[in-house]
Parts: structure tokens; C-alpha cells; sequence
């Protein structure tokens, strides 16, 4: 069975000034494979450069060298309109606050990704509500963010992730502001849905998620280390 490249990077440096003489290499010359339903978890102590990384891969930051192919576009020349048309149809994001708009219900939370769209707002409702029947959060559609559990809302904020159906989902530190009961459950849905189809890069310097990555790459200053 060959898997196909969903990202391929090619000596990827980044530097940023600090200050006004200073010059920090946050990555120094990185390449990589991510495969298709891979999960990779990019493992370092903080600023070694993971979130860095994540802010190329996912063209919301521009490389200072070397190139990125994002499902075999270079996406380093990439303008920012089309870098946001690339994340609107194959990026998903998860982050370590997991913040939903605490005006609107769960449901409407995880149908947001979806405007605009060619889709009825019939179908986009059915979409979203399947994916929280799938969380096992049905009976919480028309509650609002705070009147769900701290567990509750990180689901929702992960359906919102997965409603696009991204081809590559990016998590910074998704346990950070987790119990590990409620860690592992996050962790567990990640790999199924890596499983089904999707790609994932999680950044963690949590040595406990090693165990759930089909391949662990670390970073220190910027270069990777394995
Ligand atoms: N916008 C920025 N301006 C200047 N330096 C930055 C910026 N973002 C990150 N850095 C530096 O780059 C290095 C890597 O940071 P980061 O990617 O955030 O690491 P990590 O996510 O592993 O903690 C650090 O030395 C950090 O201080
Ligand atoms: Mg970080």
C-alpha cells in the first residue's frame, strides 16, 4: 500500500530579530514526511520551536527559507489569501485553551467552520449535528459553552476541528490545561480519527503522549533530533 505525502518539507528555516541585534534560529533547517492517516507527535522542551513549526506547516506564519508542500503545492510563495483558502478547506486547528463563543450553542459553535459555504444551512445543521451525536454530545447541541463541563466543551471544540473534514489536523499542546482522564479521552478520539482518514501533528513536551503517535520526532533549538 503506498500513502500519499500530505506535507513535505524541505530544509525549513526560521528566524526571527530579537531586540535589535540578536538573531534566534527558531528552525533550522528541518525536513520531513508527514504521510497520510499519520500521526506524528513533535515532542521538545519549550522554545524548541514546536508551536513555530505547527505556524508554517499550517501557512499561518511564512518560512525565512526552504520549502513546504502542502498535498504537493508549495505553499511557502504562497499569498495570504490563498494560505487562508488553504486552511479553510484542510486545516483543522485544536489548541490548548479549546475557547468557544460563549454566545451561541454547542451546535453553533461547530457549524461556524462551515460558513460560507455551497452547502444549505439544512445540511450544514444535520453535518454538525451527527458529528456531536459522534462525541457523544447530542443531548447538549442547544446548550451553551457554560453550561457544559470543562470535558463537554473540549469535545465541542474538537468537533469544530473535524467538521470541514480537514485533511490535516494541527493540536499545540491539546493537554495542557487537562486532567489526564479527560487527556486520554481527547488523545483517544485524535488517533480514531487519524485512523479513519486524517492526518495529525500534535506539539506537546508531555512525554506521555508518545504512546499514542505513530512516530515521534524531537526538537531542541530549532533542529530536529531524530
Ligand atoms: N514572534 C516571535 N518573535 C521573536 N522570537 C520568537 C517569536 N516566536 C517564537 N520566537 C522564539 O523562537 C523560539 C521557538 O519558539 P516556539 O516555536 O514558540 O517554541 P515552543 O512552541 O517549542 O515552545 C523561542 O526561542 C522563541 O522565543
Ligand atoms: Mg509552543
Amino acid at each position: 500500500m503506498s500513502m500519499e505525502v500530505v506535507l513535505e518539507v524541505e530544509n525549513l528555516t526560521k528566524t526571527y530579530k530579537r531586540g535589535r541585534t540578536e538573531i534566534v534560529k527558531a528552525l533550522d533547517e528541518i525536513n520531513l514526511k508527514l504521510y497520510e492517516a499519520e500521526m506524528i507527535l513533535l515532542y521538545g522542551p519549550s522554545g524548541s520551536g514546536k508551536s513555530t513549526m505547527l505556524n508554517l506547516l499550517s501557512g499561518l506564519d511564512t518560512p525565512s527559507s526552504g520549502s513546504i508542500k502542502f498535498l504537493g503545492k508549495e505553499i511557502s510563495k504562497f499569498s495570504e489569501k490563498d494560505l487562508t483558502n488553504l486552511r479553510r478547506k484542510y486545516v483543522g486547528f485544536v489548541f490548548q485553551s479549546w475557547e468557544l463563543i460563549p454566545n451561541i450553542t454547542a451546535l453553533e459553535n461547530v457549524e461556524i467552520p462551515l460558513y460560507p459555504s455551497n452547502l444549505s444551512s439544512a445540511e450544514i445543521r444535520t453535518k454538525s449535528s451527527s458529528l456531536l451525536k459522534r462525541l457523544d454530545l447530542l443531548d447538549r447541541e442547544y446548550h451553551y459553552p457554560g453550561e457544559l463541563s470543562g470535558g463537554e466543551q473540549q469535545r465541542v471544540a474538537l468537533a469544530r476541528a473535524l467538521v470541514k473534514e480537514p485533511k490535516v489536523i494541527f493540536a499545540d499542546e491539546p493537554t495542557g490545561n487537562l486532567d489526564q482522564a479527560t487527556g486520554d479521552m481527547i488523545m483517544r478520539m485524535l488517533k480514531t480519527i487519524c485512523r479513519q482518514g486524517t492526518s495529525i501533528i500534535i506539539a506537546t513536551h508531555n512525554e506521555e503522549l508518545k504512546e499514542y503517535a505513530d512516530r515521534v520526532i524531537r526538537l531542541q533549538n530549532g533542529k530536529l533530533m531524530s
